[in-house]
């Protein structure tokens, strides 16, 4: 059985990750600092895998505790990287929060990998690289654009670093550039949990119809698109989840075409807004309360994936659809919030 390091594996994308690995046979062991996450995770974990995933309580900016760790897992074969910070607008307050927790956790890794001959490597990037598209759907080949945040920067960075490790050692790496994520695992066992105020349009829809928020803020109606709301690609945070196990294999059966690849996850189908907010109402048949409001700095007006390399190269497609993805978000918050 196959020894996979997953960081970041009690978060929102990591948790789900975890689930598809080891229910297609691999051992997982997660790191985590908990920093963004709790560890109930773990138990939702085991009641959907009927597994316990190992787990240390480590924070991956502590080079020497990265260090002992890998000293004392010398089998790891591969390792799924999500763990970050990713709050944009913190990471314009206070860009060395992200800088060091994005980028030092990122080499202590990858040198550890180079002491172990570990060779298999999948990334969390993000279509924010991309910043706003000069066509659409965006290709891997678009233009990666100057970042407009610390967290976008950190983002590139941590491709270049990973581009350039590759040339020069053993090292096998995907980039998977994730598009928007939403909803939850089918059994409410996981999904996604926001600290704070979520500044995320889903869990922001959520929060309003089960109380919490007086009203969703549509940020702008003024854009140039058919409805004036922003056109994002929304995906269902299982599909995104099944993609790592898929790039995993890619690697571990040294099928790359290349030591470092970039593969965009998405749909490959926009949706303003105002569609999600409709689709919202008319799946749950909850009400929202929402009002147009300004602009909000720094959104681009329309970003959707092509997904041809991911579904021909990589041999992957997004099977779920928005509906699903809203119901199944709207059930999690409603089992959180033990709403009937
Ligand atoms: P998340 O915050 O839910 O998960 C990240 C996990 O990493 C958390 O459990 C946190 O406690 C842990 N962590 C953070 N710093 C750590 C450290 N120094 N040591 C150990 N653990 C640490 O986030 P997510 O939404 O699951 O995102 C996972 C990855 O995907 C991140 O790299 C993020 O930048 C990237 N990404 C997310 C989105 C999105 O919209 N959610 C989109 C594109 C890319
Ligand atoms: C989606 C749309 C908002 C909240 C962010 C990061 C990006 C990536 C994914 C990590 C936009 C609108 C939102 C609200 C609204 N993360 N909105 N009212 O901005 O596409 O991307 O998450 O890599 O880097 O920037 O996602 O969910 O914040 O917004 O109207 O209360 O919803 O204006 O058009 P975004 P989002």
């Amino acid at each position: 059985m196959k020894k996979i390091l997953v960081t970041g594996g009690l978060g929102y994308i990591g948790s789900h990750t975890v689930v598809e690995l080891q229910n297609s046979g691999y051992q997982v062991i997660i790191i985590d600092n908990l920093s963004n996450s709790s560890l109930d995770v773990l138990e939702g974990i085991t009641n959907i895998s009927k597994t316990p995933p190992a787990f240390e309580r480590l924070d991956l900016r502590f080079k020497a505790d990265v260090a002992d760790f890998f000293k004392r897992n010398q089998d790891i074969e591969g390792i799924i990287h999500f763990a970050a910070s990713k709050a944009v607008g913190e990471s314009v307050v206070n860009p060395l929060l992200y800088y060091e927790n994005n980028l030092n956790t990122l080499i202590f890794l990858l040198q550890e990998c180079n002491a172990y001959g570990i060779e298999n490597f999948i990334f969390s990037s993000s279509c924010t690289v991309y910043g706003e598209p000069d066509s659409l759907p965006i290709t891997e080949d678009a233009p990666v654009k100057t970042a407009t945040s610390p967290y976008g920067n950190t983002k590139q960075i941590s491709e270049e670093i990973l581009k350039d490790t590759c040339s020069i050692s053993p090292l096998k790496a995907i980039a998977l550039r994730y598009f928007n994520p939403i909803g939850a695992h089918e059994t409410v066992e996981i999904g996604e949990l926001p600290a704070g105020v979520p500044q995320n349009l889903v869990p922001f829809i959520t929060q309003t119809a089960a109380g919490l928020r007086k009203e969703l803020s549509v940020f702008g109606d003024d854009y140039p698109t058919e409805d004036g709301s922003c056109i994002r690609d929304y995906i269902h945070v299982v599909d995104l989840a099944k993609a790592h196990f898929i790039a995993l294999q890619r690697l571990l059966s040294k099928h790359n075409e290349t030591q470092f690849e970039v593969f965009n996850l998405g749909t490959g189908r926009g949706s303003s807004v105002l569609e999600v907010v409709n689709s919202f109402e008319k799946t749950t048949g909850e009400k929202l309360n929402y009002k147009i409001v300004a602009r909000r700095p720094g959104d681009v007006v329309s970003v959707y994936a092509d997904t041809k390399k991911a579904n021909e190269v990589l041999g992957w497609k997004a099977e779920k659809t928005m509906e699903e993805a809203l119901a199944s978000a709207w059930k999690w918050e409603k089992k959180v919030r033990s709403i009937q």
